[in-house]
């Protein structure tokens, strides 16, 4: 680009979902983001995987939006792009939880900027509120429901008393889940999310595979009646949380009470919640994903990068990444209808210093189900009691247990 030129050339790599809603909404806007900037941005040429030379955009673009997805090609190409001098915009989750680092240290080292709004929490601005807005904070928990699909899922199990299989066909038909929805349902994608938010929210290097992940597959529509009845709401929560010198990232279904500020997030929503003695708490919520909506958020990266200077964020320290963590528990087991039972299971409980905040008692023919939530204890002696109350004669099915968040907020 010469002072003279006005343009702003934009290579696009991927055409699908939000590719091509992003190559719809440029030029759209691009007389207003002219009156921003200063600078006209046009489409400069596109990738697929069956049309276009990469090699022959990036000469002729002045930044770079991946929209690909998966790992190679797109590591490649941003890294060959920001080596050209190209700022990069992508929403590649799934790259940068599993090589953030490098493409961060490239940028830096080319002194461009790599900016992934759209990779987190759809339209949800987390990342920039966490790499400007709270710069100055420190963050000591962020919560978030960052995956759309599950979130629906549950809300309508707990809605309509579905089965898991039946709320999943649901999403697919509502466009909500993929054909393949693995990666939603087993928590690997909201893990990704939560590698990310914890990179930037600690200033630690995290990667995906040090992020502990259980999905919703084996939620049972009775675990949501009877938490129902307990008050409480079953989300997959994903957790990043400074502890002492170190950092636990994890996901896995929650309950929370009602009070807490994501119970009463529902359908294809995300949020965050984010901590800090500063500001206490803020919830930001939104449309979890979806091609306009991605786009609009790749957009908003382009229109910054257009405007400098470039920020990339700095590891400013290596924390221990934690695995054992304290939770309260919400704990079901069937049970044969007989005197004592209550109270063998109490005493193993006991036994492993698990205390019983509430229960719920249901006799059912010659069974019983006795459901209850634990006050907080370190995961590995709530999971060294179950292994021993699954043992026991009188269980009639194995244990099913779902962490609690057990935090009110006013
Ligand atoms: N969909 C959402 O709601 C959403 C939300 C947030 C973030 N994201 C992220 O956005 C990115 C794109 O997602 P999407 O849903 O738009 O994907 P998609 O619909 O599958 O589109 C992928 C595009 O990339 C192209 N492509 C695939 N392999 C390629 C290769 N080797 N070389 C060049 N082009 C290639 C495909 O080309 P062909 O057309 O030739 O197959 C297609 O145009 C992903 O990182 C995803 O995680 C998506």
């Amino acid at each position: 680009m010469t002072s003279s030129d006005r343009r702003f050339r934009v290579g696009l790599l991927g055409h699908g979902t939000v590719g091509s809603a992003f190559a719809e909404l440029l030029p759209r806007h691009a007389e207003r983001i002219e009156l921003i900037t200063g600078l006209r941005p046009e489409l400069a040429g596109v990738v697929t995987r069956s049309d276009g030379s990469f090699e022959e955009v990036l000469e002729r673009s002045d930044l770079i939006v991946e929209l690909i997805g998966g790992v190679e090609p797109a590591r490649d190409y941003l890294l060959r792009a920001m080596r050209a001098g190209r700022h990069v915009v992508t929403a590649n989750k799934q790259l940068l939880s599993r090589h953030g680092e490098e493409l961060w240290e490239t940028a830096r080292a080319e002194a461009v900027q790599l900016r992934f709004e759209g990779a987190v929490a759809g339209v949800i601005p987390i990342i920039r509120v966490l790499q400007e807005s709270l710069a100055g904070a420190t963050v000591e928990r962020v919560h978030g429901i960052v995956n759309g699909t599950t979130n629906f899922i549950l809300t309508e199990m707990a809605r309509m008393g579905m089965t898991f299989e039946q709320a999943l066909a649901e999403a697919q038909r509502m466009g909500y889940a993929e054909a393949d929805p693995a990666e939603d349902v087993d928590g690997r994608d909201a893990a990704a999310k939560m590698a990310i938010l914890a990179r930037l929210a600690f200033d630690t290097p995290v990667r995906l595979d040090q992020v502990r992940y259980e999905g919703i597959e084996h939620v049972q529509p009775d675990d949501l009646e009877y938490a129902h009845e307990l008050g409480l709401e079953l989300k997959l929560i994903g957790t990043a949380e400074r502890i002492g010198d170190g950092l636990s990232v994890r996901v896995h279904p929650a309950f929370l009470y009602p009070g807490h500020p994501l119970a009463t997030v529902s359908g294809p929503f995300n949020a965050v919640t984010v901590e800090s003695e500063a500001i206490t708490e803020i919830t930001m919520s939104g449309p979890g994903a979806g091609g306009p909506q991605t786009a609009s958020a790749v957009l908003g990266d382009v229109i910054s990068a257009m405007i400098p200077p470039a920020s990339t964020p700095p590891t400013s320290q290596v924390l221990e990444i934690l695995h054992d963590v304290v939770s309260a528990f919400y704990l079901h087991l069937e049970v044969a209808d007989q005197p004592g039972v209550l109270a063998q299971v109490a005493q193993v409980l006991a036994s492993h210093q698990v205390s019983v905040k509430s229960v719920v008692q249901r006799g059912l023919g010659d069974q019983a189900r006795l459901v209850m939530v634990v006050h907080p204890v370190l995961e590995s002696r709530f999971q060294a009691a179950i292994a021993t109350i699954g043992g026991l004669d009188v269980l009639r099915a194995p244990p099913r247990a779902i962490r609690v968040l057990e935090e009110e907020f006013g």
